[in-house]
């Protein structure tokens, strides 16, 4: 699967960039070396939509379209976007849930703001859309929604915050869903956000099919890829050669009640062999490497079409 943005944002980006001047080669690798050290997009905000947008808004959409296909029910109307940026995670949720009428971007950044309400304004699904200068750190007011975004935000944030603001945005939220870096760091911060959403009583939608201690154990991470088109900007600011990328991202998606189907959840590529596949697994037992032979037939033919990110029935219940 290759996400691309939606036609609407992908031209009020460009029409964006025609106005303010083209240096993006620059700010892209200033922003890449700020992004490795641990910062924020300080200036480099235009380079963030050539360079960073496209991919955030592809983890996004692969977590939410993973909400959606796990509670295909659920039909939002507000949406809190936490560190918000240039909106990117709004787009991504209006994508899949025509449902959203109501919209906040929240975020520190007076600049973001600015630009997450100029790419709005090309879309009237958002033209209700509020913009609110909050820093999630502060505990400012943020908005009760039925679904609550942070996407890449906690990158941002100090390690030791992770649970207060978690604390903080799980108040406000019926469903959350947390992004990050497909990083160990990343992952490091979706660990210790599943583990106070789990104190403070929310059920996991996904990725883990329980809310059992998380089994992964160093130097191991939980990961997930999706791949993105590039376009011409984009190849031109990272020096890029070929038209795409694939993106690196952790997640967790909470909700207020049980999950009423549970699966296993595929922990890495399936590795095809002639006579087997084998697979890393999520269980409710915790991991599991299993292998399917070919000679078990319909199993072989079924498990042909995992794949890394996905999931496959058990039948087994939650504990
Ligand atoms: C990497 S950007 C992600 C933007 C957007 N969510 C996306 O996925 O493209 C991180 C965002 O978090 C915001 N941010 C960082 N610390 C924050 C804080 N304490 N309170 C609110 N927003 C914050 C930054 O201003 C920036 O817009």
């Amino acid at each position: 699967m290759s996400v691309a943005l939606p036609p609407e944002l992908q031209a009020a980006i460009s029409r964006r960039l025609e106005r303010v001047s083209g240096g993006f080669r620059e700010g892209a690798a200033r922003l890449s070396e700020t992004y490795k050290k641990g910062g924020s997009a300080k200036d480099d905000f235009d380079a963030y939509l050539v360079t960073r947008l496209p991919a955030t808004y592809a983890a996004v959409t692969a977590a939410f379209e993973e909400l959606s296909r796990i509670a295909p029910d659920f039909a939002p109307k507000c949406l809190l976007d936490a560190g918000a940026g240039p909106g990117t995670a709004s787009w991504a949720a209006r994508e899949v849930w025509k449902s959203l009428d109501e919209v906040t971007f929240a975020d520190k950044s007076g600049a973001f703001l600015e630009i997450a309400r100029e790419l709005a304004s090309s879309l009237p699904a958002f033209a209700n859309a509020r913009c609110i200068k909050a820093d999630v750190l502060k505990e400012d007011e943020l908005p009760k929604a039925d679904l609550v975004v942070a996407a890449y935000t906690f990158a941002e944030l100090p390690e030791s915050k992770v649970a207060a603001v978690i604390r903080s945005l799980w108040t406000v939220a019926q469903t959350l869903v947390i992004v990050e870096p497909g990083t160990p760091p990343g992952f490091a911060r979706i660990r210790a956000a599943r583990e106070e959403l789990i104190r403070q009583g929310a059920f996991i939608a996904a990725p883990c099919p329980h809310r059992n201690a998380c089994p992964i154990v160093d130097p191991d991470w939980c990961h997930f890829s999706v791949r993105l088109p590039r376009s011409r900007a984009h190849m031109h600011a990272k020096k890029a050669s070929v038209p795409f990328e694939d993106e690196k991202f952790s997640y967790v998606i909470a909700m207020r009640g049980p999950v009423s189907s549970r699966e296993v959840r595929i922990l890495a590529p399936p590795h095809v062999l002639k006579a087997a596949i084998n697979l890393k697994l999520c269980t409710l037992e915790g991991l599991e490497r299993r292998t399917v032979a070919r000679r078990d037939g319909g199993a072989y033919k079924s498990a042909k079409k995992l794949v890394w990110g996905g999931s496959m029935r058990e039948m087994k219940r939650e504990r």
